[in-house]
């Protein structure tokens, strides 16, 4: 039996899928994602946007979390799940991590995966244990 809900393992699948419709003609780095959010079943997927103007580029975690916004309006991430094909798994980069300290709690767990196994799992806290939250003027 596997360790992991059938809501992670669904994830996981979804997000490898996405993975394979990455546009990263410059990096030729794969990424896909896939979140749940609480309060409803529905599994969001993205994958890394790249542009000629480098800088414009959209990361997959990016990708999944705002279009589970734009579908449902702002919710809390139950976990996100990130597929790339290294190993050890490739975890989300601090401007996502940032990004997803809006709708994320410390525990949110992370599942960091490749091609082959979900191959650990973190949480929002332990790798971004300080995000920027608020700006006082
Ligand atoms: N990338 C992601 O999609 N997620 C991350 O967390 C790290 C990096 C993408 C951006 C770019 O298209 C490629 O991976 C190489 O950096």
């Amino acid at each position: 039996m596997s360790q992991f809900t059938e809501q992670v393992l669904e994830a996981y699948e979804l997000a490898k899928e996405a993975r394979g419709k990455a546009h990263c003609p410059y990096s030729r780095f794969q990424v896909g994602a896939a979140i749940k959010f609480k309060g409803n079943d529905n599994i969001y997927r993205g994958c890394n946007v790249e542009n000629a103007s480098y800088g414009a580029t959209i990361c997959a975690e990016r990708t999944a979390l705002v279009s589970g916004i734009a579908d449902q309006g702002k919710q809390i991430v139950e976990f996100v799940v990130v597929v790339t094909d290294t190993s050890p798994a490739t975890q989300p980069c601090a401007l996502c991590l940032q990004v997803l300290a809006e709708f994320s709690e410390p525990q949110t767990p992370i599942y960091l995966a490749n091609k082959k196994l979900i191959e650990s799992e973190t949480s929002f806290g332990k790798l971004l244990p300080n995000p920027f939250t608020e700006f006082k003027v």
